[in-house]
């Protein structure tokens, strides 16, 4: 089979290097990958950006690709996988409509709220004086977030009045997300604790993947700005088996009879993103379309089955429990990201030390990175992820950490601390 992943990030770099291990996949494109995947065995990238799914499509007739994976969100929600399909190919992600879920926020906690599905309280506005109002009338802390897309930046946690009433002037009169901030979402701020839940579901039957964390803050002790994910680890101690059934009956299986009802099929990875209240109730804070980027390095790392056999066997109908293994142990990611990140920083750094690897639960995934000449170089805000795997969090801590440490470039920065709530769970 000849498998084409569509995306250039460390979850596209996971994907096509565990494809490249499937028996049944002789060649694996990514489009436009990095310079992670430019030097996986039987991995090569093409020079087409994940949103021009004119040219994907040529390639994949071309190339006559047999299974395309959909990795980042953009492209899913401008409706590769219609296109595809339309041509007869064979495209692994939600349609345009389903997709919904992640490309509108007002259309979620809209369709949340007609199914009885846990979430914070929210309300939508096109205008900022009546959403102004509603912020006085309410008071703080509340999150205030643009509609679209917004590559992970739309979302504004305020911490008092001023800041909310900001945020809606920056979306709505100044336009910083553009189109995607044509409307916004305000809703009340929940405490507790984040979880990712990510499932594979063909829109009848769905079943949970390995559970895991990401660190979303910049710094340490998760403080400082909201990233795309400084790091992540599998499985989260905070999601038990119990948690786990109590979030399949409580949001996944209700979100599902919910999408069948208002007529909309669903099939691919979905991505909860949960806060788990300290009674244990968990609410929904957003859905994702897609795999988790920095989760699917880690989740890829312990999964022992064929993951081109478990997208195949949900496109199918054939998706069942035994389709798919995890190793028992603790994989946990390190994100190493050029200094500045999120905001400005500066790419074009050569990286040494790469090929120090010596273990086989070490494992780095690139993101931001490219080759130029016969280096790799920096060429992102996130950079690598870094992996190791152990017998506790601990142990895939200390892994992770010995191979980052042999890694360097200029103003190379990154947390000290991933996993530290996981390690604080197994000590007790
Ligand atoms: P989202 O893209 O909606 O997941 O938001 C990005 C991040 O903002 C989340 O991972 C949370 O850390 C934070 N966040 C979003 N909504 C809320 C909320 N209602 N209460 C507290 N934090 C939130
Ligand atoms: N790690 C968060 C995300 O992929 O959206």
């Amino acid at each position: 089979m000849k498998v084409l992943i569509v995306g250039n990030g460390g979850r596209e770099h996971a994907f096509a290097w565990k494809c490249s291990l499937s028996p049944k996949v002789s060649k694996v494109f990514v489009a436009p990958g990095n310079g992670g995947t430019a030097n996986e065995k039987n991995v090569e990238n093409i020079n087409i950006s994940s949103n021009d799914i004119q040219k994907l499509l040529l390639f994949a007739k071309k190339e006559r690709i047999d299974l395309t994976i959909i990795g980042p969100e953009a492209p899913l929600v401008g409706g590769i996988v219609d296109e595809f399909s339309k041509a007869g190919l064979s495209c692994f992600g939600p349609s345009a409509k389903a997709s919904q879920l992640e490309g509108s926020k007002s259309f979620t906690k809209d369709f949340l709220n007609r199914h009885n599905i846990p979430t914070a309280d929210y309300k939508s506005f096109t205008e900022s004086k009546p959403a102004i109002e509603y912020i006085k009338s309410k008071g703080a802390p509340l999150v205030v977030k643009a509609d679209g897309l917004a590559a992970g930046k739309g979302v504004i946690v305020a911490m008092n009045i001023d800041d909310a009433i900001h945020a809606v002037l920056d979306i709505l009169e100044k336009n910083d997300f553009g189109d995607a901030g044509s409307k916004i979402v305000i809703e009340d701020f929940l405490e507790g604790e984040e979880a990712s839940f990510i499932v594979i579901t063909d829109g009848e039957k769905v079943l949970p993947l390995a559970t895991s964390q990401d660190h979303k803050a910049r710094d340490n002790n998760d403080l400082g700005p909201n990233t795309g994910g400084m790091g992540a680890y599998s499985p989260a101690p905070i999601v038990t088996e119990d948690m786990s059934e109590k979030i399949m009956n409580e949001i996944i299986l209700p979100t599902l009879e919910g999408l069948k009802k208002d007529g909309i099929s669903y099939l691919g990875f979905l991505y909860a993103g949960l806060m788990i209240d300290n009674d244990g109730n968990p609410r929904i804070l957003e859905y994702n379309c897609r795999f988790g980027d920095p989760e699917t390095q880690p989740i890829m790392m312990r999964m022992e089955s064929d993951l081109v056999d478990l997208i195949l066997s949900t496109m199918n109908g054939s998706l069942s429990s035994d389709t798919v293994e995890w190793s028992n142990d603790v994989a946990l990611g390190v994100v190493m990201a050029a200094g500045g990140y999120p905001l400005k920083y500066e790419s074009g750094k050569k990286i040494s030390g790469l090929n120090k690897i010596d273990s086989e639960n070490i494992k780095v995934f690139h993101a931001g990175t490219t080759t130029k000449n016969k280096d790799i170089v920096t060429n992102g805000g996130r950079v690598l992820c870094v992996v190791g795997k152990g017998k506790s969090t601990q142990d895939a801590n200390i892994i992770a950490y010995s191979m980052v440490n042999k890694i360097e470039w200029q103003n190379e920065y990154h947390r000290d601390d991933i996993g530290y709530r996981a390690i604080l769970r197994e000590r007790e």
